[in-house]
């Protein structure tokens, strides 16, 4: 495996594409395009790491998927009246199918959704609580308590809030958040601007590879059901609008994040993170997803 992995970092290095980095968050649009890392957990144990997997990046969306399982932890169904579990068909900050749809987002992963997520787990307590709270279950999947978020990263975002905050006020104008606007954002913002390596996420990614329990500790973290939702949501919404781009071309559900780095689960085998910073047109990473087709294609690990 280590000389597949080491396959797919050397075909990625020689890329002349390598799309473009996001810069809507300034402070992102520092982050040198040319780096590349994967990284793979599997379910008995082992890791595989090849480019840069040890450094630090902004993880972004991929958040989404933690700040999802709490959520879902702390009030199981009834989130679902909170936010929806359709695809969107549309990009990530879209605003559009609010105003049909009565305010309520489509699902957990675009923007909407997330920022909704994290008015649900907030439940009356301020940011830093909430907070806390999303870092050590980030901390505990990884098996990693050196995980922090990137304060520079996370002020970036606050300042260049508009389109959030849009989508924040559009929300609670219609009554879908319980908390004030800015300190939802200043949660959600905090949240995205969570840094780590490949090679934390992947082994954050663990347990929804392998039926809810985190290794190698065998600890549960979530039922086995719960974890075989999470996963079909981020196959059908994880990429917004290519999503279906996404599972067509890999075909394992993956969570992508503006920052360049992907997640992706493959059920039984294990969990795959990898990282490019430079994006595709729909914000997600361009050799990112190169390298996980590659590695499906080499693996045979795609679900269908
Ligand atoms: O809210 C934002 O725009 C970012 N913090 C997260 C967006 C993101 O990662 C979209 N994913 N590809």
């Amino acid at each position: 495996m280590q000389d597949l992995i080491n396959d797919i970092a050397a075909a990625m290095a020689k890329a002349e594409q390598r799309g473009k980095v996001a810069d809507y968050i300034p402070e992102l649009g520092h982050v040198d395009p040319q780096q590349f890392a994967i990284s793979l957990a599997t379910v008995d144990g082992n890791v595989y790491s090849a480019g840069c997997a040890t450094t630090p990046f902004s993880i972004q969306s991929i958040s989404k998927v933690f700040t999802l399982t709490i959520a879902l932890g702390q009030m199981g169904d009834s989130l679902w009246s909170k936010v929806g579990r359709e695809p969107s068909g549309d990009p990530f900050n879209s605003i559009v199918q609010l105003e049909h749809e009565s305010g309520k987002p489509r699902n957990p992963f675009i923007n909407a959704g997330a920022i909704a997520v994290v008015d649900a787990i907030m439940m009356g307590h301020e940011p830093k609580e909430t907070l806390g709270e999303i870092l050590s279950f980030v901390r505990y999947v990884a098996d990693d308590d050196c995980i922090c978020f990137d304060p520079a990263v996370a002020a970036s975002e606050m300042a260049h809030r508009d389109r959030n905050a849009s989508l924040a006020h559009f929300m609670k104008a219609f009554g879908h958040l319980r908390h004030d606007v800015d300190k939802v954002l200043g949660t959600y913002f905090h949240q995205c601007a969570i840094a780590m390596s490949c090679e934390q996420l992947a082994h954050a990614g663990l347990f929804l590879a392998s039926d809810g329990i985190n290794k190698p500790s065998d600890m549960r973290v979530v039922a086995p059901q719960r974890a075989r939702r999470i996963n079909s949501l981020m196959m059908m919404c994880g990429h917004y609008d290519a999503s279906g781009e996404f599972a067509f071309r890999v075909g394992l559900p993956g969570k992508s994040g503006v920052g360049g780095g992907i997640l992706a689960i493959a059920p039984g085998h294990g969990s795959i993170a990898v990282w490019s910073p430079g994006l595709d047109s729909y914000g997600n990473s361009l050799l990112g997803t190169q390298a996980l087709e590659m590695f499906v294609q080499r693996t045979g690990w795609s679900v269908f």
